[in-house]
């Protein structure tokens, strides 16, 4: 018996092959705020919703009535020429989908015994990267270099953050990946890419990317000089990355935080300033600016409850960047916010949370510059 069903034609499509959907339940329901969900068992009608060559095929290992390698192999064969993705699933990687994978079958294999918010990071890991890079290389080239100059940059991060923190080493890596930044913020293909950035795949990447362009951009607008305006995009890029400590179980939850895992949560921004400790000895505007971008002028923010006066400019600068990226950031349990939305919220936190005078500047140049807008299609 195969359960069919159709959502709206304009969402791009995915075909999702399972004997078992209660298994995937929660994670067919985040799928469908993105996709257009056809999901079927092993019969015919998998064959026939593959045809129809949708742009992700997620392929159950072991389906009711044979294994999923010959509808990969279909997926496949509809997909020749075209792009699209293809991924296996199961409980565990077999020698069967280790072939499929060595023969490009298959794209990529989601495998173990997952909670639905580590299958769902691992498929945006996947999916995001392709359908990114390639909506990125066709804006613009240098928008992709960047891209993937970050890329490497936050894989080489999730090794050092294993070791302790960023050296010396690391901080050539940051800085080539912040000058990068640094140029593209004067390229007008930065603003397409920043909404195309606002994908909820590899969240925290893509949130401190999006934050350093516009850090760096803002900095450019209100004249910093170059080696300040570097020291900002370092900032965005970094500001986060106390969240690689944070676990997977607390950064992708779908629902509301306990209490428990909010107070973990916000301790990010201190994992983060010992993180960048070593390598950024001689820049305690960064260290500071990393440790202490979620404080508010009344006082009321964490971790060390700095007020207005004490609160350091780099931070407060971080802060409104951070804001306004976060509210228009695309995730896993809420769709983007319009720009316009973004700024009326915003409004209401000036004075209490954000430092006015930035604000004010920071909106200004968002809307003349129609930086972070959607892009005509
Ligand atoms: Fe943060
Ligand atoms: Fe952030």
């Amino acid at each position: 018996m195969a359960e069919t069903t159709i959502d709206s034609p304009r969402k791009t499509r995915l075909v999702f092959c399972t004997s078992r959907p209660s298994r995937y339940a929660a994670v067919l329901n985040t799928l469908r705020q993105t996709f257009a969900i056809v999901l079927t068992d092993s019969g015919p009608t998998a064959s026939d919703a593959i045809e129809t060559a949708p742009e992700v095929v997620i392929i159950e290992d072991q389906l009711v009535g044979g294994d999923g390698t010959w509808l990969a192999q279909q997926a496949r064969m509809v997909r020749k020429g075209k792009s699209g993705t293809i991924i296996m699933v199961g409980p565990k990687e077999t020698s069967a989908i280790g072939r499929l994978l060595e023969e490009r079958v298959v794209d990529a294999a989601i495998t173990g015994n997952l909670s639905p918010g580590e299958f769902l990071e691992r498929f945006w890991r996947i999916y995001g990267t392709r359908s990114e890079d390639e909506h990125v290389i066709a804006i613009s080239k240098p928008a992709a270099r960047v891209m993937n100059t970050n890329r490497k940059l936050f894989t080489r991060l999730e090794d050092m953050v294993a070791e302790g923190g960023i050296d010396r080493e690391g901080r050539k890596a940051v800085t080539a990946a912040a000058d990068s930044v640094v140029d593209l913020a004067g390229d007008p293909s930065v603003a397409p890419m920043l909404h195309q950035l606002r994908g909820h795949h590899d969240s925290t990447f893509a949130h401190s990317l999006r934050v350093g362009i516009l850090m760096a951009s803002f900095g450019r607008a209100i004249g910093v000089p170059d080696d300040q305006l570097r020291l900002m995009a370092e900032t965005g890029l970094l500001h986060d990355l106390g969240k690689m400590k944070i676990p997977l179980s607390i950064l992708a939850k779908p629902g509301k935080l306990t209490e428990e895992e909010r107070g973990e949560m916000n301790l990010h921004p201190v994992f983060g300033a010992q993180l960048v400790n070593d390598g950024y000895r001689d820049l305690p505007d960064l260290i500071a600016a990393v440790r202490h971008h979620h404080e508010k002028l009344d006082g009321s923010g964490y971790p060390d409850g700095q007020t207005r006066g004490q609160i350091h400019e780099m931070s407060l600068c971080t802060a409104v960047v951070d804001v306004f990226s976060a509210l228009t950031d695309r995730r896993d349990y809420k769709p983007a916010m319009a720009r316009d939305q973004a700024f009326s919220i915003m409004d209401s936190m000036v004075g209490r949370h954000l430092e006015p005078r930035l604000y004010r500047r920071f909106r200004d140049l968002v809307i003349d510059t129609r930086l972070a807008d959607e892009p005509k299609r």
